[in-house]
């Protein structure tokens, strides 16, 4: 039980299952039930729906049986699998092996790809970006035309040298001023999407070019260009995780599927998955390029008593979010099999 718990567990990621399309009136206020039922999609083999998988490639610095190689991967799961993260050199504007020693040395991009051998149908992508890189070497390299060739001449070097199938652009976010971004990151963007596009077209081997994007409505105006970009990109990755955690104040879950009235308000009143798939396709994303964010993690808090134990009980706001799990080195989640088990 523990290996099997362990393996799934492991998908150290999110799980992201094609969005099915809503088809209430009022889609404001689409409720379960109103949703085409996902066999439909099933059925129709031109439009099978993705289930793409997000490696963490640090989860193998996991403690113990917590570890978590590539080989641990359930890839019969997923139809995709995107390798999480390689970063941006803002020296040369490059795209960089962000951990060399596991990387590269361990073979973990090599190990990745190999994936394929076993499941020959299934595309391997790698992400650049994510939380921890910041936005403003993002925003100095999107900027300029220059630095804009040189990122995509070493994307299409990087897509060929380990055989990857396509390129995720995790940039979080473009025009964010409070991570660093400017009001020109949104057209500048849009640029680097269509020259990456062009790119990838040039190279004739199919790659395909997608993107994690936030589902919170100032993010959309100030950084996406969203039917330009929806239509230039194969996939849109909606991250309807992380939407609550110890930043908030109080203890939540942190992918609600829809707005509990009596709960969410003000800032998060439509910070939810069905609310964030809607604001794309409100701003005019196809739905059948939508891809739902669902986490296989969980996050911890630390309560400001032990007897206000629900949802929304006062947290210790300033003490780090909770205890990691003895197997998740970081503090306030929990793997899936941490969660589970
Ligand atoms: C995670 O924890 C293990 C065991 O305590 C440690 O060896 C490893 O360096 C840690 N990894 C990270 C990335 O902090
Ligand atoms: C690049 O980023 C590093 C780390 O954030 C920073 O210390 C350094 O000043 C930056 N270099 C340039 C040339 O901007």
């Amino acid at each position: 039980m523990k290996m099997l718990s362990t393996r799934l567990a492991a998908v150290a990621a999110v799980t992201l299952l094609a969005l099915v399309g809503v088809t209430s009136a009022d889609p404001r206020y689409a409720r379960p039930g109103d949703h085409e039922p996902l066999q439909q999609r099933w059925q129709r083999p031109d439009r099978l729906a993705r289930r793409v998988c997000y490696y963490e490639s640090w989860a193998v610095y996991r403690p113990g049986d917590g570890v978590y190689e590539v080989e641990d991967i359930p890839a019969d799961l997923c139809t995709d699998l995107i390798y999480s993260f390689c970063g941006l050199s803002n020296v040369t504007w490059e795209v960089m092996v962000i951990d060399p020693e596991t990387d590269i040395t361990q073979g973990s991009y090599r190990r990745f790809v190999a994936l394929k051998e076993k499941f020959p149908d299934m595309k391997t992508h790698i992400a650049v970006g994510g939380w921890a890189e910041g936005g403003k070497k993002y925003s100095q390299m999107v900027s300029m035309k220059e630095r804009r060739d040189t990122f995509v001449r070493s994307v299409v070097q990087l897509l060929t040298d380990y055989g990857f199938d396509g390129f995720d652009l995790d940039w979080e976010y473009p025009g964010a001023m409070d991570r660093g971004g400017t009001f020109a990151d949104k057209d500048n963007f849009l640029k680097l999407v269509e020259e990456l596009r062009s790119a990838f077209d040039s190279v004739g081997l199919g790659w395909e070019l997608t993107c994690a994007v936030p589902v919170a409505k100032f993010r959309l105006q100030e950084g996406y260009h969203v039917p330009e970009l929806c239509s230039l990109l194969d996939a849109i990755h909606l991250m309807t995780y992380d939407l609550r955690g110890n930043w908030v104040g109080f203890a939540d879950v942190h992918s609600m599927l829809y707005q509990r009235p009596e709960l969410d308000e003000w800032a998060y009143e439509k910070l939810n998955a069905n609310d964030g798939a809607l604001l794309w396709e409100e701003f005019g994303c196809p739905r059948d390029k939508l891809v739902l964010g669902t986490p296989f993690y969980g996050r911890t808090y630390t309560l400001g008593s032990p007897d206000n134990n629900d949802l929304h009980a006062p947290i210790k706001k300033w003490e780090g979010g909770g205890n990691p799990g003895p197997y998740t080195n970081a503090t306030g989640t929990l793997a899936y099999f941490e969660v589970w088990a």
